[in-house]
């Protein structure tokens, strides 16, 4: 695809994923006047924003009594762990009632209270109600619909043109700024050139064997990125949501985690409705790790699992949602109403969560880190934007709060349209932004086979939260791992991406140590010797470039946890020397009088 004449006066982006960063993006840039292509490598509905539950966190004009925008940025930035870009997380929350605004105008239904206005729901580490959601717990699909519809109305107006089933592949650069995309359609290699590129190609849950992520998160955008020389942040914060329905309660082989390949993440609004959390032995654990127990954040809840499932000597077991009460302190149906998928796919699974306890597990499910981006999602490299899950606006700090991401891609994906219209990424350079860990191997990984490369020049540090700020996870009690999960993992098997996937749960999952993670990266470089994750595949096979985005990822995700030493936020060392004295005697305790929990769901 080359560049149309008839619109040589626009300006052309190119807009790659259509999650609800990509969608919304590509409507507010044409509604415009700009020429926009939005590839996608599925259909466009294929994305992690199409199985979103929760909602959309937003304090509106008129909030939940009690709620205001100040209350939104305190319990993000106490979520984030104190790691948080402040003035990025003031501007996502200021700002967020005009996109929500913007959203309905697009066609987004939100469900209403009894009283007409908004029905609000509350999660985990929120102080108050301020969640908007569709169709029950169907948020994600009901907002991507309807954006889906307006962009396919304005194809048909001939306005914006879309490309599905195109998997992009590589960047290209002119003049030292991004000017186009490769990509892969039909197993036939096509360009597109325009005047800036918008990545929105979401999140890489596909790294981990347990993970609440469909199939498309394989890390393509930030290896893209990557290899075109673009800075990275934050990488070693993946966010583990602690409820996973467990479908197949069994380890991989050498007692490795397993891979769950129809995962349902159980939403934490549902623990927002009062559901709480027992052991094989109906022990409501969640209160001895931390006073705000299912509600505290979600970083603490999943290393509570972890480290309680670990404790009870089956580190890759599970434990039990129990929403019975739920239904019953509201209401038979309650639950039927509230969360009509959850309630079908549960049933679907063979568990009718009204009577029965539902077994989950924490599941690789978020992000935090991603390309680097200021707050006008510009990236290091000159015609270069990324906003939602592939970038680092450094919103989400160490541990993201519950449905910020929504809004993060909302927020920011209008902030790059906004300054790509204002024709500044035509300039000759893109904000500087600091190169932090995992940028060294960032560079050296952009060598033979990318495109190009811009070297990166050691611009000044981005403000981050105050280190005053306290951490969410501030009242939680530690406690050492008494046997470090995934020792038994053969580390000499040749690469597979179920073995990549493995390994990574088993090394670099909610519980960290030196070790493991030592033992990751030797394994990771021993692949990467013979995949070659810095280059570009010459072939048409999707498969094997997905692949290669997914190693290049590991490594930079296992880089940067190893360079921080200290445990924060999603990133929980159990050597960090702050943890060491903090033993949970009570767990102590109890792992020497508890028997094993039971694997079997009865
Ligand atoms: P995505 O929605 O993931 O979209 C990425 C797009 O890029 C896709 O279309 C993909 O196909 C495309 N793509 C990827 N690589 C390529 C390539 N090489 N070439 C072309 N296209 C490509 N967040 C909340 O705020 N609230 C919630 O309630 C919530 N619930 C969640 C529930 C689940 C089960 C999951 C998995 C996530 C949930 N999240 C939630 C997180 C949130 O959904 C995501 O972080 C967010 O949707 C990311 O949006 P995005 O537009 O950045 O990326
Ligand atoms: C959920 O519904 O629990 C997921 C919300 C989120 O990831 O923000």
């Amino acid at each position: 695809m080359t560049r149309r004449g008839s619109t040589a006066a626009r300006a052309r982006l190119i807009i790659v994923g259509s999650g609800i960063a990509g969608l919304y993006a590509a409507l507010l840039a044409t509604d415009s006047g700009a020429d926009v292509v939005l590839l996608s490598k599925g259909q466009l509905r294929d994305s992690n924003t199409w199985y979103a539950q929760g909602g959309i966190s937003a304090v509106l004009d008129g909030p939940a009594p009690g709620d205001t925008v100040t209350a939104h940025i305190a319990d993000t930035l106490q979520a984030g762990a104190g790691h948080c870009n402040e003035e990025a997380v003031r501007l996502m929350c200021a700002e967020a009632s005009r996109d929500i605004a913007a959203l309905q105008r697009f066609g987004v239904h939100f469900d209403a209270a009894a009283d007409g206005g908004p029905a609000l729901g509350l999660e985990a580490a929120h102080s108050a109600p301020r969640i908007l959601h569709a169709g029950g717990d169907a948020t994600g699909a009901k907002v991507t619909a309807a954006l889906i519809h307006a962009v396919l109305e304005r194809q048909a107006g001939g306005v914006l043109t879309v490309r599905t089933s195109a998997h992009a592949t590589s960047l290209l650069q002119q003049n030292g700024k991004v000017a186009g995309v490769e990509f892969l359609q039909d197993g036939n290699r096509a360009t597109v050139h325009g005047d800036a590129v918008l990545l929105a190609t979401g999140g890489a849950g596909q790294l981990f064997a347990r993970t609440t992520n469909p199939a498309v998160a394989t890390a393509d955008g930030l290896a893209l990125a990557v290899r075109a020389g673009a800075a990275t942040a934050d990488l070693e914060f993946f966010q583990f949501h602690p409820t996973c329905l467990v479908s197949s309660p069994s380890a991989g082989p050498a007692g490795t985690p397993c891979l769950d390949r129809d995962p349902l993440l159980i939403s934490e609004a549902v623990r927002g409705e009062g559901a709480v959390l027992t052991d094989g032995n109906g022990k409501h654990f969640m209160r001895a790790y931390h006073p705000d127990a299912e509600l505290a954040s979600r970083d603490v809840v999943s290393r509570s699992i972890a480290l309680h499932l670990a404790k009870l000597g089956d580190p890759n077991g599970h434990v039990y949602l129990d929403a019975r009460d739920v239904e019953r302190i509201n209401g038979a149906g309650f639950l039927a109403r509230r969360f009509p998928t959850l309630t079908q796919r549960t049933l679907d699974a063979g568990i009718d969560w009204t009577r029965e306890l539902v077994p989950v597990a924490p599941a690789a499910h978020y992000w935090m880190g991603g390309v680097a981006t200021d707050a006008h999602g510009r990236t290091t490299v000159p015609g270069l934007y990324a906003a939602g899950e592939v970038a680092c606006t450094g919103v989400q700090g160490a541990n993201r709060l519950a449905s910020n991401s929504l809004l993060e891609g909302l927020v920011f994906g209008r902030r790059a349209i906004e300054d790509f219209l204002s024709g500044s990424s035509a300039g000759p350079s893109a904000p500087a932004l600091p190169p932090r860990t995992g940028n060294r191997l960032a560079s050296s990984a952009a060598g033979a086979g990318a495109h190009a490369t811009t070297a990166l020049s050691g611009p000044p540090e981005l403000p981050r939260g105050s280190d005053a700020a306290q951490p969410a996870s501030a009242g939680w009690k530690a406690a050492t791992v008494p046997e470090p999960i995934g020792r038994s993992f053969d580390h000499l098997e040749p690469f597979s991406r179920e073995v990549l996937r493995r390994l990574m749960t088993a090394k670099a999952g909610v519980l960290r140590d030196g070790v493991l993670l030592a033992e990751a990266a030797e394994a990771l470089d021993r692949w990467a010797g013979v995949v070659r994750p810095d280059v570009v595949p010459a072939g048409g096979d999707v498969r094997e470039h997905e692949d290669r985005n997914l190693l290049l990822a590991a490594q930079l995700l296992v880089a940067a946890a190893r360079e921080r030493m200290e445990s924060l936020g999603a990133h929980y060392r159990s050597d960090s020397p702050a943890d060491a004295a903090g033993i949970a005697d009570e767990f102590a305790e109890t792992s020497r009088t508890r028997p094993k929990a039971s694997l079997v769901h009865d």
